[in-house]
């Protein structure tokens, strides 16, 4: 049976999580250089609150479809698209437009799903492991024996960067906000993790803790401090700002704009005389760089890493129940959404 609508979450314009609502779409022909894939679980991630609120630089204006990476199974494949056939379970990656319980894909930002995974899992994969690969290995340059900060380290990003730091042979050393995120990255093999303390500067200083390598994605005075923790010939890899979470369902901008002029700000010169740098990076530029991004993808299916951890699992229905968790700062893991496949 064809299926002639899908449904999605939209919002008409940026600026309050609250106006992203549901709605049904008739669907057009399927393009002919395209993929139609029935989604069985959408991943979402925290660029999905920064552009739903509006503070992510790469907010598309007007009307949108969050979402960057979802899994399901080919529906149907366009005359002139080649690599899938109906039937084929896949995960994919897209510059927005993920919250949908059919997508219209490239087969380009298309790869097969392992067999023993299942869909959450493969919505998990895509985005947040080529954040950590790209973070530790374009621009981290690790080395084996290579001590490396990572913070949010039971999140998406942190825990894939975790694994993959311990695969290639650097040692892994953790933050998160809270004792239970703690026990729980022990009780996943990683024995060096630390609750950020408020004054997390001197916890670093008091403990006598030096890194070759940061990964960051808070910003604020805990960047600060890991740039002042990096040994000489050290990088920070700054790729996000969690410090600017609202905490509300739209930004408060005028904290926004205090934060703003407080942010961290590095001298090249000192930089120079301490012999320590900083790296930053926006993967969805990736996007629109089809090769680069089939080639990381390809070094990544190198690298045998057991599948994502999949924290939370919510019904498509509950994307608002979601969102909040996810911006609370309290999932581990992935959060994932789950629309009937086909609908
Ligand atoms: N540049 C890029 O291309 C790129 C791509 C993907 C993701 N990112 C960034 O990477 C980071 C991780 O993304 P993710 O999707 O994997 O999310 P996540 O790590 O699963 O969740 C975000 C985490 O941020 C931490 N956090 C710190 N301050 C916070 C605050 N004020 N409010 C809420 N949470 C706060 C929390 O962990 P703890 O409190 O335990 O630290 C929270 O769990 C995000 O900042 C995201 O924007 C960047």
């Amino acid at each position: 049976m064809t299926t002639t609508h899908r449904t999605v979450w939209q919002t008409p314009r940026a600026g309050n999580i609250s106006r992203l609502a549901q709605q049904t779409e008739q669907l057009g022909p399927l393009p002919p250089d395209q993929i139609r894939v029935g989604v069985s679980a959408v991943g979402l991630n925290f660029a999905d609150i920064f552009a739903l609120t509006g503070l992510y630089s790469a907010t598309p204006a007007g009307a949108f479809i969050p979402g960057l990476e979802f899994a399901g199974t080919v529906l149907e494949v366009g005359a002139d698209a080649s690599g899938f056939a109906p039937g084929d379970r896949v995960m994919g990656v897209t510059r927005f437009g993920g919250y949908a319980s059919i997508v219209d894909s490239e087969p380009d930002y298309l790869i097969p799903l392992p067999d023993d995974w299942d869909f959450a899992q493969g919505a998990a994969w895509p985005a947040q492991t080529l954040t950590a690969w790209y973070a530790l290995t374009r621009l981290g340059a690790l080395e084996k024996g290579l001590q490396v900060l990572i913070h949010s380290a039971a999140g998406g990003v942190g825990l894939q960067a975790m694994k993959l730091t311990r695969a290639l042979g650097g040692i892994p050393v953790g933050t998160v906000s809270s004792v239970e995120k703690a026990a729980w990255l022990r009780e996943q093999g990683f024995d060096k993790v630390l609750v950020r303390e408020r004054d997390f500067a001197r916890q670093l200083t008091r403990e006598d803790l030096h890194f070759d390598l940061v990964l960051d994605a808070i910003g604020g005075k805990v960047q600060q401090a890991s740039f002042a923790a990096l040994k000489p010939m050290g990088r920070l890899v700054v790729f996000g700002a969690a410090e600017f979470t609202p905490t509300g369902k739209r930004p408060n901008y005028l904290k926004a704009a205090w934060r703003y002029l407080r942010r961290p700000r590095y001298d090249v010169m000192d930089m120079i005389s301490s012999n320590r740098s900083v790296l930053a990076f926006n993967l969805i530029w990736l996007w629109e760089q089809k090769a680069q991004m089939r080639a990381l993808l390809a070094e990544l299916g190198r690298v045998s890493l057991p599948p994502p951890h999949v924290g939370h699992r919510f019904p498509f229905d509950d994307v608002h129940a979601a969102l909040d968790l996810l911006r609370s700062g309290r999932s581990v893991g992935k959060v994932v959404l789950e629309p009937d496949a086909h609908r």
